[in-house]
């Protein structure tokens, strides 16, 4: 078993996941609520970060405390969705490095697309959590699970608002056995409906975001 699958369960996430669902939600309040479920959500993603001990004094006394160990964490949100994940998780991980992977589904063929890439070549050592709204199709992640573990990931995350069942089951059926990773989402809908569209979904994630009608 290499995938490890969470789907939140909390009163928030609930009540906050469906007014991002309706559709008469403005932009302004769906990136805010995208944000403060990627908060919510970050916080179990981040549950097996590695610590390392550290000495401080307080007020009364030296003792030992944890701290993030090296090297930096790295977040990357697939553009151009995945960039309204962005601050929700920074907000959480301030000291997190930053890369980008610009992915997209050619709409005729459903193949995936990279047309931009801005990470380290070497990923050794390094934890990484991966941001896409919508997990539709899985195309989209199988490709950047494999593309992150190729260049030395030690741990790959992908945080997720709405997932599909189809997407899941790609995942688990194409991502390399070999490869370990752990996938968060906020919802498991019902089905994809014949645009790739998540039922009941959200809609487009990028249009609602960036309000492009
Ligand atoms: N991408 C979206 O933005 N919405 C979906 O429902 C599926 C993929």
């Amino acid at each position: 078993m290499t995938m490890k699958l969470t789907v939140l369960d909390h009163p928030l996430v609930d009540h906050k996941l469906t007014v991002l669902r309706d559709k008469n939600t403005p932009s302004s309040l769906f990136r805010r609520l995208v944000s403060e479920l990627v908060t919510l959500e970050a916080y179990e993603a981040t549950r097996d970060l590695a610590v390392e001990d550290v000495p401080v004094e307080t007020p009364v006394a030296p003792t030992v405390g944890k701290r993030i160990a090296g090297p930096r964490p790295l977040i990357v949100p697939i553009l151009r969705a995945g960039l309204g994940m962005l601050d929700g998780m920074t907000s959480l991980l301030p000291t997190a490095e930053v890369g980008f992977l610009g992915m997209k589904r050619d709409e005729s063929t459903l193949d995936i697309i990279t047309y931009a890439n801005r990470l380290p070549d070497d990923l050794s050592g390094r934890q990484c959590f991966l941001l896409d709204p919508m997990l539709a199709t899985g195309g989209t992640l199988v490709a950047a699970i494999h593309y992150l573990h190729e260049r030395g990931a030690k741990t790959i995350t992908s945080l997720n608002i709405i997932a599909a069942p189809e997407g899941i089951k790609r995942l688990r059926e194409t991502v390399d056995p070999s490869i370990d990773f752990h996938v968060l989402t906020c919802a498991l809908d019902d089905h994809l409906n014949e645009q790739a569209y998540i039922v009941p979904g959200l809609g487009d994630a990028g249009d609602r975001l960036y309000g492009v009608v």
